[in-house]
């Protein structure tokens, strides 16, 4: 058979079976209805993988007009865009307006004070930070910040000694948990110190159907009634306390729907989304119910992310929402329906060589994001328009190797521009950002890298 033909009747298969699943949908055969499409999004993914082509972005007079910005300055850069972060920080919080709700900012995903500085400057309801370990708590505490959700949980006695050392500073901080097990661990480290540790229990929000797990892996507290048994439980030991819920709907801010690399499980992933956000509100609803009837205070209630912002600002139960990464719009946000953002952060590397006609070949680059290893977590070539990156090489560690989808020529020297996946991870590569106003003006700021910290 002709590998058309073949490639043909694929597509009216896994059309077949996408109509199928909506079908089974309909009819409320939810269950039935994804598996159907998980198997054959499976397939499809993997038919259609390298069909995938480069996709201009950029306009040349952008490209020209970066490349002046940068021009005294030496690559590899990494640099920001504040016009564009300032544009995103008001879209974000423009979402939530009237709400009543705070902001906290994931540090996480920008990884650099001055940044981080900026935001909560910026006059919008930010009310402290969630970090991502308790030694960037410390650190940032001895910069200035003060309130801190440590988002992820640690045992570790010498961790627990540095939160116990801040509340005696009068910091306001807290550590996310879920499991009796690290409470015993946390509440003997604490003994010592006059004032408890406030806790924050994370309440997972990934869909269980049956065997078919969807979301992520992070708590174990997926009911109500979990819940109000590791509160009951809590309740034994006097060093610690709770004194909230994070409930990050995981599953629906990390999931992409319009993502170019897995063109035929969007409409899976929209379905799931669809699906995992009604799940989530309405069992967010019911938590703060919980607290009342134990004679608890709900002080912190913290979901939301970038992914999945606008869906969450009307939900009432929430008494704050957090994001990161959208103020700098890495192009993993590219890939979902519900965003438009603009980006802010790029990397800039030299073009230093050409092996062949229509390709050339950057020094540096292998920046790769986090996540289950896939396309999409690769650096996005932007600028100079209509590069792409070699499926066979990626970006590699001291090269990455470019062809031009156009037939415009690159000059050895000149720079491209990428883009991250990811927000944060970018500043782990680089000791300084170059910041650029809107007239185009530059001024360097350190990272935590520039700052020597390293925290995980
Ligand atoms: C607990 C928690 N909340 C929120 C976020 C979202 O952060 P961002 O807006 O930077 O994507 C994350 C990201 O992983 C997270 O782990």
């Amino acid at each position: 058979m002709q590998p058309r033909t073949l490639k043909n009747r694929q597509s009216i298969f896994i059309l077949l079976c996408f109509c199928l699943s909506y079908y089974l949908f309909l009819k409320k055969n939810n269950y039935s209805s994804a598996l159907l499409l998980l198997l054959v999004s499976f397939i499809a993914e993997n038919f259609y993988k390298n069909q995938v082509r480069a996709t201009p972005e950029s306009k040349s007079s952008d490209y020209t007009s970066w490349k002046k910005t940068i021009a005294h300055e030496d690559l590899p850069l990494a640099l920001v865009d504040l016009e564009a972060f300032d544009s995103n920080l008001k879209k974000l919080t423009h979402m939530i307006k009237d709400s009543g709700k705070t902001i906290r900012l994931a540090t996480k995903s920008l990884r650099i004070p001055a940044l981080i500085h900026r935001a909560l400057q910026s006059g919008l309801p930010f009310k402290g930070l969630m970090c991502y370990s308790i030694r960037e708590a410390d650190f940032l505490f001895s910069q200035g910040f003060n309130d801190f959700l440590i988002a992820y949980p640690s045992l570790q006695n010498a961790d627990i000694d540095i939160l116990g050392n801040l509340l005696l500073k009068d910091a306001k901080v807290a550590l996310v948990i879920d499991d009796l097990q690290q409470i015993k661990i946390i509440a003997k480290s604490m003994e010592k110190y006059s004032k408890p540790l406030p806790l924050i229990i994370e309440f997972d929000t990934s869909i269980h159907w049956g065997q078919l797990h969807l979301g992520v892996r992070r708590s174990p507290i997926r009911s109500l009634i979990s819940l109000k048994q590791l509160l009951l439980d809590s309740k034994h030991y006097p060093s610690i306390k709770v004194v909230g819920v994070m409930a990050y709907e995981a599953i629906v801010a990390g999931l992409t729907d319009k993502n170019p690399f897995k063109k035929l499980q969007n409409p899976l992933a929209f379905l799931i989304r669809r699906c995992a956000m009604q799940h989530i509100a309405k069992i967010r609803s019911e938590i703060p119910k919980i607290f009342s009837e134990l004679g608890l205070t709900l002080e912190i209630f913290n979901g939301g992310g970038t992914g999945s912002f606008n869906l969450i600002s009307n939900e009432k139960a929430l008494t704050e929402v957090t994001f990161g990464s959208g103020l700098l719009c890495p192009h993993i946000f590219d890939y979902y329906s519900n965003i438009s953002l603009k980006p802010a952060a790029y990397f800039a590397l030299e073009a230093t060589r050409s092996s062949d006609p229509y390709y050339v070949t950057c020094l540096g680059g292998g920046y790769i994001a986090s996540g289950a290893a896939d396309q999409d977590r690769l650096p996005k070539p932007v600028m100079p328009e209509g590069l792409k990156l070699l499926s066979a090489e990626g970006a590699g560690e001291v090269q990455t190797p470019l062809q031009l989808t156009s037939k415009n020529m690159i000059p050895l020297g000149s720079p491209i521009f990428f883009r991250h996946a990811k927000a944060g991870e970018l500043a782990e590569h680089f000791n300084e950002v170059l910041l650029v106003n809107d007239d185009k003006s530059t001024y360097r700021v350190k990272t935590y890298r520039g700052l020597h910290q390293a925290f995980l």
